[in-house]
């Protein structure tokens, strides 16, 4: 949440910040604003879209080679111009720019208040800032140090960036629980919340590390840790290409991530999957394997649409390789005093790697001395460093904010997962482990087929645009995507949905159903077939209207259903990945149809770093 940018080098900055904050803005878009210094200090900003402060700013003088930009998701006061960031200290000596949450900022307020120091916004970030200035004034330090200084005083979350007018020639960054890159190019450096908008200056990339101040002072970088020391960047030589970055044509991310599902799995299967020898062989997974074969029981932990894929790896670890599994809200677990013993095995599901409540509760199961296996698609994000060993999805970046090819391709890593273990522990027959293989490696040309019918779902979608409730029903493995097509629908459509298992619906839904409520079934042909049947049933001798997913050439569902569409047979572990395909269709059809903002939508973000 909030996205962060940059640069200090010999180019004009603006430029860079702009198009830096247009490629962060999936992080939060409440505010942007952008500080530009050239002898003087100028900060802009607006409330609403980067866009709208780039048209702001179209006919101003914005030169300097030094500055910084922020596209904000509000959490300490509503989205207007002056809870925008940059924020000045108190005499607006100093700016920053701020991801995160000062937990101790009432606190801190108070005591600068008594002091005579005023302010501006709600934020906790000026607050921040201007307790930097203070600290600054009363130790007549160098900024640096009055940065590490109050670093040591406040408690919560932060990536920043501070610049100033009295110290024209550094710029300084640090960072606790938020992430932030920092890009090293020629004569220049970048600071980021990612890599997107630094990849098209240079691939050489700093991850900054928990309690690390870096300063670039005369074209020099240097880190150190709270306690002054000095410390080593490690360079990274990142592979990320532009066109990953951007829309290729399509109208949406969404939609063009949607379609790059059949590539993203593909990317996720390279050289992990071997036909001929009947191998799987995930090489991150390695040192612990044993952990895992010996596991008593796994617990998996995840947020959103990551918990989702959580819950189909639960019913693939258990039945395959009959280990018990539970699944958690990261959230929830973080706060519940968990009992983790000897013997139990972690894995943390993570698109971003950057989920605050995912990064805590690991940190907890941690402490409490389990093993954490991550599956996360961002390369070298705070999650994947925090576990001890994993498997990156290789989706490539997901920019619109409901997650799709992350969805599929974290399931495809969890089933090499499960097969891997499964095939140590002899708990998988030799013909299920072959069918299986092989299914999923036809997996990517059956996405492709589905991916065909999109015309035929577009014009169902032109049906329920105007639903104000929708029902997803499914059971067993297809329950997960009961919950992730109602996720879908709600995100991007603000319709209002639910996913249920289906036998469920007679406890509670049910009650919902009349000639207006849409029920989305999905029903391919796998072992609960006959009974997701009468569950339809059920449905449509109540009036219900059933959208139902089918396997192809499914003729009973055809005749009671109002609509099915069509997706081709695989086996029934690995259905999730296809049938959640034709549901993003519809929800992003939905929407378009709505006129709601798909990439960004109201009120979300796509990397949720506060809890
Ligand atoms: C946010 C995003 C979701 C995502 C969830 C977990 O809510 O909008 O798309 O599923 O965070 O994020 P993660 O990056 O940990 O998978």
């Amino acid at each position: 949440m909030c996205g962060i940018v940059a640069y200090i080098g010999k180019k004009e900055a603006y430029p860079i910040i702009i198009k830096g904050l247009q490629r962060l803005e999936y992080r939060g878009y409440d505010s942007a604003g952008v500080a530009i210094l050239n002898g003087d200090l100028d900060v802009y900003k607006k409330k609403g879209k980067v866009k709208e402060l780039e048209d702001f700013l179209q006919d101003k003088e914005l030169k300097g080679t030094m500055g910084m930009g922020h596209t904000r998701w509000a959490t300490h006061g509503e989205p207007n111009d002056i809870n925008a960031h940059p924020h000045f200290s108190s005499t607006n000596k100093h700016a920053i720019i701020h991801n995160g949450i000062i937990e101790n900022y009432a606190s801190l307020k108070t005591e600068l208040e008594s002091k005579g120091y005023e302010f501006k916004s709600e934020t906790d970030s000026e607050v921040f800032i201007t307790f930097i200035e203070y600290i600054q004034e009363a130790n007549a330090c160098p900024l640096e140090e009055a940065v590490r200084l109050a670093l040591n005083e406040v408690v919560g979350a932060y990536a920043i960036v501070v610049i100033s007018r009295e110290f024209p020639n550094q710029m300084i960054a640090a960072r606790k629980g938020s992430p932030l890159v920092i890009g090293v190019g020629d004569e220049e450096f970048f600071f980021a919340s990612d890599a997107t908008p630094i990849v098209e200056y240079t691939n050489r990339v700093v991850y900054m590390n928990d309690f690390e101040i870096a300063s670039i002072k005369d074209g020099k970088l240097n880190i150190k840790n709270a306690e002054d020391v000095e410390k080593n960047p490690t360079i990274h030589e990142i592979e990320m290409a532009l066109e990953s970055i951007e829309k290729g044509g399509f109208d949406h991310f969404m939609l063009k991530e949607i379609f790059e599902q059949p590539k993203s799995i593909r990317d996720s299967l390279r050289g992990r999957l071997k036909l001929d020898t009947g191998t799987v062989a995930l090489g991150g997974i390695r040192e612990y394997f044993n952990k895992f074969v010996q596991a008593d029981r796994i617990i998996i932990l995840g947020c959103g649409t990551s918990w989702h894929a959580g819950l189909v790896a639960e019913y693939l670890f258990e039945e395959f390789a009959r280990i018990p599994v539970e699944v958690e809200y990261a959230s929830e677990f973080r706060y519940r005093n968990p009992v983790i013993k000897e013997g139990d095995v972690v894995i943390a599901i993570s698109q971003s790697g950057e989920t605050a409540d995912t990064l805590a509760a690991m940190e907890l199961a941690k402490q409490k001395g389990a093993i954490i296996f991550g599956v996360c698609n961002v390369v070298g994000s705070s999650i994947a460093r925090l576990t001890h060993e994993g498997a990156y999805t290789h989706a490539g970046p997901e920019i619109g904010v409901a997650s799709t090819k992350a969805f599929t391709t974290q399931i495809t890593v969890l089933t090499l997962m499960a097969m891997m273990v499964a095939k140590a522990k002899g708990t998988v027959k030799q013909r299920t482990f072959q069918e299986i293989l092989a299914d999923l490696e036809s997996i990517p040309g059956k996405i492709t087929r589905v991916l065909e019918n999109d015309g035929y779902i577009q014009k169902l979608a032109a049906q329920f645009k105007d639903s104000r409730n929708f029902l997803y029903l499914g059971r067993g493995y297809n329950f997960p995507v009961a919950l992730e097509g109602a996720l879908k629908l709600k995100e991007i459509s603000y319709i209002h949905a639910e996913g249920y298992p289906a036998a469920e619906m007679k406890h509670g839904p049910i009650a919902l159903i009349d000639e207006e409520m849409p029920v989305v079934f999905i029903a391919t042909r796998d072992s609960s077939y006959e009974k997701i049947l009468s569950n339809i049933q059920e449905v449509k001798a109540r009036k219900g209207i059933v959208i139902a997913i089918v396997t192809e050439g499914d003729q009973e569902i055809k005749k009671i259903a109002d609509h099915t569409i069509e997706v081709p047979h695989v086996h029934e572990a690995l259905m999730p990945i296809v049938s959640v395909v034709p549901l993003q269709l519809l929800s992003y059809h939905i929407a378009v149809l709505r006129g709601t903002n798909v990439d960004q939508p109201r009120n979300l973000a796509k990397s949720v770093t506060v809890e």
